[in-house]
């Protein structure tokens, strides 16, 4: 196990009506004067917005709004809140809503302290300082309530980008799990999906000797294969959503992934479809994801049939580990199938005549990136063709 630190100062309160808290919470995170940020209108319809809103004025906070944050947040209404942040002095952001929510909320507490353009954050720069934010999650996927990490597509130039800090951690995150009872089918299995493969990047490493994060990644994605068709198939069972919206944020604070080398291609791979189609981020990954591990799961043959016999039920084929390694990505595509995700290009709105623009601004040049496996360009178009064609994904075994 490689030597880490682990920083999680996030306040989690979890359970029904935890959202009528949100003033109270606010109050003791020491917010007086606050931007709520949400999105397209959910919280709206729900009524959520109005509980939260009465919760704040119970305990005499004032505050101005900011809703409008699109599935994949811009720029633009990041610079749009910083100056609303600056004009009317705002001490507190709090975000009602998904990652891209919290992402927005996240952009504009690193922006309004700082005298140039917050894109920089994007860029590699590291923030000095940030406006305090908390959530209320309205879906588990993301896992943006808990993490430190925050992405943003620059629409102009469509640059799908990640900032990341212990600055943005969440002060608090109100996680009630029936707000996520209203999630159309499609989304919910969009989020199980960006959950398990939050855990995948974290799975698959060099690091030897790391038992007890595999262990713990093994009980999240086990819990995704239980609990994921049960809310599709009742999207009301409380105990199955309670039990998804939990494993989103275990998935993501980085409790399952310290002290172990990462690899986050299959995201910064997806990131370019969706800064391109504008795609949910889960359905990017349900096809870029398995096509990742068809190209490098025989740089460690022995640690995907460790997955596929401990998460999937496999059989152990001794004398060939490779069909039992094989076996488990399929079944992983079987899984993302029944849930109702694509699997290639062409179900997601991607096109293959695209593949050279999407490889051109995931941007590593000449260079390689990676961390279980180092990928130049040509790999990751490699892994986009594998995408593209549907006689692998097609095989008998689905
Ligand atoms: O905008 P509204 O009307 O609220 O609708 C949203 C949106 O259309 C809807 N929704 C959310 N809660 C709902 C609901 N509809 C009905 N009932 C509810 N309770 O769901 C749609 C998707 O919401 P979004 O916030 O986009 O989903 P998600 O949480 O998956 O966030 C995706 C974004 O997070 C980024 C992704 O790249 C993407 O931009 N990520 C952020 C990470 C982080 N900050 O740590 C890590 C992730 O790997 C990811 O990259
Ligand atoms: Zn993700």
């Amino acid at each position: 196990m490689n030597t880490f630190q682990f920083y999680s100062p996030t306040e989690f309160v979890f359970g029904k009506g935890t959202e009528n808290k949100a003033g109270y919470y606010v109050k003791k995170h020491g917010g007086t004067n606050v931007l709520l940020h949400y999105g397209g209108g959910s919280a709206i319809r729900s009524g959520l917005l109005d509980r939260v809103k009465k919760s704040l004025d119970e305990e005499n906070i004032v505050y101005t709004e900011l809703g409008g944050v699109q599935p994949n947040p811009i720029d633009t209404l990041v610079y749009k809140g910083i100056e609303i942040c600056r004009q009317k002095k705002i001490d507190f952001i709090l975000a009602v809503g998904g990652g891209s929510v919290i992402d927005s909320a996240k952009a504009i507490a690193m922006g309004v302290p700082y005298e140039g353009d917050f894109w920089d954050f994007y860029c590699d720069k590291s923030p000095q300082v940030a406006l305090p934010v908390a959530t209320v999650l309205t879906i588990a996927a993301a896992g943006s309530e808990g993490s430190g990490d925050s992405v943003i597509t620059k629409a102009e130039v469509g640059l799908k980008r990640g900032a990341g800090s212990d600055l943005i951690r969440p002060k608090f995150s109100i996680m009630n799990p029936e707000l996520t009872c209203t999630l159309p089918a499609y989304q919910t299995a969009c989020g199980a999906t960006d959950i398990m493969a939050h855990v995948f990047e974290r799975y698959f490493t060099n690091t030897t000797e790391v038992e007890i994060t595999d262990r713990l990644c093994e009980a999240v994605l086990l819990t995704m294969i239980k609990e994921t068709p049960r809310v599709i198939a009742d999207p009301t069972n409380y105990e199955a959503r309670a039990n998804i919206m939990w494993a989103g944020t275990v998935a993501h604070t980085n409790i399952v992934g310290v002290g172990r080398e990462q690899d986050w291609n299959s995201h910064g791979i997806e990131h370019e479809l969706s800064a391109l189609y504008d795609c949910a981020h889960g359905a990017g990954l349900a096809v870029i994801m398995p096509a990742w591990m068809e190209f490098v799961y025989k740089h460690n043959v022995l640690r995907f049939a460790q997955a596929a016999v401990r998460v999937w039920g496999c059989q152990m084929d001794f004398e060939q580990p490779e069909n039992t390694a094989r076996e488990g990505i399929i079944r992983f595509r079987s899984f993302l199938k029944s849930i109702g995700m694509p699997l290639t290009f062409a179900e997601l709105g991607a096109r293959e005549e695209d593949i050279p623009q999407l490889v051109e601004k995931f941007g590593i040049g000449n260079g390689k990136t990676g961390g279980f496996v180092k990928l130049s360009g040509s790999d990751i178009e490699q892994i986009y063709r594998i995408a593209v064609k549907p006689e692998l994904i097609n095989t008998p075994h689905l």
